[in-house]
């Protein structure tokens, strides 16, 4: 897994060397590796206050529309997950990775296998989604925070 990941990083420096962007962009080495929302995108204030009430709708929406590939406890697992090109992301273990905004971004546009559910669910059910989806994989509720660097 390590290694994998290391060499996408290789391949996302190429690839940015390649095509000239600075490397101020390389805010964060351990999650520029990855597929990213755009900057601006990503630093957008989550307006949706972390609650349970919050979680708990995004929790329905996730088990309504996202389970199907991402598995019921978000670990990529789904049953159509196998039949797809690329594998859905392991979100359990992204939870707190990345700023709210930039999942709220890849839901909102997708790629690839991932649907775009920007005209399918609310902004508001986008940021619920991420709520629920920042605390997975933990134990205890109380210990979402914005463990994130950014
Ligand atoms: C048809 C299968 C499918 C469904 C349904 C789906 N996803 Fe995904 N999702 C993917 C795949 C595949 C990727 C990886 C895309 C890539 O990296 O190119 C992904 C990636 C993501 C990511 C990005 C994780 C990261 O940081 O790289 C998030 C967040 C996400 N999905 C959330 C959701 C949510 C929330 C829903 C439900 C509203 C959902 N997905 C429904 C297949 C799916």
């Amino acid at each position: 897994m390590t290694q994998v990941n290391a060499n996408v990083f290789r391949q996302a420096v190429l690839l940015l060397s390649l095509i000239g962007l600075p490397s101020a962009v390389f805010g964060d080495a351990a999650t520029s590796a990855h597929w990213m929302a755009p900057e601006e995108a990503a630093r957008r204030v989550n307006p949706v206050p972390v609650d349970s009430a919050s979680r708990e709708r995004g929790r329905k929406l996730f088990e309504a529309n996202c389970v199907s590939c991402h598995g019921p406890t978000g670990r990529g697992n789904g049953p159509i997950a196998a039949r797809l090109e690329t594998l859905p992301a392991d979100l359990a273990a992204m939870a707190g990775q990345h700023p709210d905004g930039d999942f709220a971004w890849k839901i909102a546009e997708g790629r690839g296998a991932m649907p775009a559910w920007k005209k399918v669910l609310k902004d508001k059910e986008i940021w619920d989604l991420v709520n629920y989806i920042q605390n997975l994989g933990k134990s205890d509720d109380s210990q979402r925070g914005h463990s994130h660097a950014h």
